[in-house]
């Protein structure tokens, strides 16, 4: 058995991130990774996903460009994959990069607890003082439309398929339901959302969430909201789903993306002693510690949100807490989400629905992207920026924008509210011209009764 001072299991974001650092900090990581480096997002996610966005978004732009007087515009899907495919082996070369110059050690395969903090991989055996579990998600499969790959299909199929279906009903209208309807859509599939909830993105912020549906409707995605699935089968002309609220929603393929469910499979968990809350994700505290002594846990694993800057984050408060520096603990309310269609949804803070309910006096600014000069001049002129602010101190405690470039947009924000900034001191921020960024400056100006471009 192989006395190690850290071992790490999985090398998603979350994991490989925290290798480095421990890396950095002298704990001499050992990494165990069954699969590519760089987990679900480097390899079926965030990765693969912005490629296909991006061909999206060019041929959307080159399609429509009257405006801008220029025409242009084929497309060829299997190349739009390839580009893809290269995106992910690019970034993963980079990643085994950084493991060689930080002399990490990766163990390839299978790790499994033999006890508290024992851990067999093939026939090696380590034995580690600290170990971090970082295994991440899998797709949550429902018993009514199970999952084959073929006819009823997860993300992991959707992004690399050979072949595009002539029409794709998509069950769930979150992250992913919305991030593959406006790829699908944008190379001409015939796309049905499907969604239990009374929007698609029922977690945003209300105007948000409507802006988009108004957005997507226009594109003439169609959507149905407030019903589930019953059933969902296979008939000669295709897939024939069921609705609860007695509707049919007819299509060629279906994607189910209706969650995903943490990931412990083969670890043997139960002989480590550490524990799962009751939807299965590994229990720990506000630092990443579970109930046994040197066993951590963090990203998707665990019940905090499954994206991958999370998990990033949390992965270096573990090791540093292990390595013996003063770390903090995250408040989750600072975390931004981003969400990669067109117009793309970039949000942190409360939402104002969440401060009606608390009876958190506040005050709220919008302005649109349609008065922003930038956004005129390129066309992109869908979508907003709110702010809302603390109601007496006028800091920030909530910013959510949709449209072009909101998932960088929203940079200033999380600066802004990290530091509990107000939005005076913003306001007080010369911000250049003419930039998407005018319009977070009028949305705060806005929030104070002082707008000057509306
Ligand atoms: P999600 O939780 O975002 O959305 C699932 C949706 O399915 C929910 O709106 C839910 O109400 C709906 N739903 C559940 N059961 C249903 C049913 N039977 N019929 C109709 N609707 C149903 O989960 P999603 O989109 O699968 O993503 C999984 C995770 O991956 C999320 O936590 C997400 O944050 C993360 N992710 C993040 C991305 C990003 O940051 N851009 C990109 C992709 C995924």
């Amino acid at each position: 058995m192989e006395k190690v001072k850290l071992l790490i299991i999985g090398a998603g974001p979350g994991g490989y991130v925290a290798a480095i650092r421990a890396a950095q900090l002298g704990l001499e990581p050992v990494i165990v990774e069954k699969e590519n480096v760089g987990g679900t997002c480097l390899n079926w996610g965030c990765i693969p996903t912005k490629a296909l966005i991006s061909s999206a978004e060019t041929y959307n732009l080159a399609k429509h460009s009257e405006y801008l007087n220029i025409t242009a515009g084929s497309v060829n899907w299997p190349d739009v994959v390839e580009n893809a495919k290269r995106s992910v082996v690019k970034n993963r070369t980079g990643v085994e990069y950084l493991f060689k110059k930080n002399k990490i050690r990766h163990v390839f395969g299978t790790a499994s607890f033999t006890g508290e903090k024992t851990v067999k991989v093939g026939e090696e055996e380590f034995e580690a003082e600290n170990i971090i579990v970082a295994t991440g998600s899998k797709v949550r499969d429902i018993s009514a439309f199970p999952v084959d790959g073929k006819d009823i299909i997860s993300s992991d199929h959707a992004l690399f398929q050979e072949k595009l279906p002539e029409s794709l009903a998509i069950i769930g209208g979150g992250v992913i339901g919305v991030e593959i309807a406006y790829i699908y859509h944008s190379f001409g599939v015939e796309v049905t959302i499907i969604e239990a909830m009374n929007s698609i993105v029922p977690f945003e912020d209300k105007d948000v969430a409507r802006e988009l549906s108004k957005e997507f409707k226009k594109k003439k995605i169609k959507i149905h909201t407030g019903t589930s699935v019953q059933k969902v089968e296979k008939t000669e002309h295709g897939m024939l789903i069921t609705l609860e609220n007695g509707k049919t929603v007819e299509a060629e393929q279906v994607l189910s993306s209706v969650g995903r469910a943490p990931n412990v499979d083969g670890l043997n968990i139960e002989k480590s002693g550490v524990k799962l809350d009751e939807r299965g994700f590994i229990a720990t505290d506000k630092l990443f510690k579970t109930n046994v002594d040197g066993v951590y846990a963090i990203g998707d694993v665990i019940a905090t949100p499954m994206l991958a800057h999370t998990a990033e984050h949390e992965g270096i408060i573990a090791v540093e807490q292990i390595s013996g520096k003063v770390v903090h603990e995250i408040d989750y309310l600072l975390n931004p989400g981003c969400i990669y269609c067109q117009p793309s949804i970039a949000s942190m803070g409360y939402r104002e629905q969440e401060l009606i309910e608390k009876e958190i006096p506040y005050k709220v600014g919008k302005f649109p992207f349609s008065a922003n000069g930038k956004a005129i001049a390129s066309g992109h002129t869908a979508g907003f920026v709110k702010v809302l602010l603390d109601d007496k101190t006028h800091k920030i405690i909530g910013a959510h924008i949709i449209g072009f470039g909101a998932t960088d947009l929203i940079s200033e924000f999380i600066a802004a509210m990290n530091i509990g900034a107000t939005a005076e001191q913003l306001i007080n921020s010369i911000h250049p011209h003419p930039t998407l960024c005018e319009a977070t400056l009028e949305a705060l100006l806005n929030a104070l009764g002082r707008t000057i471009h509306m």
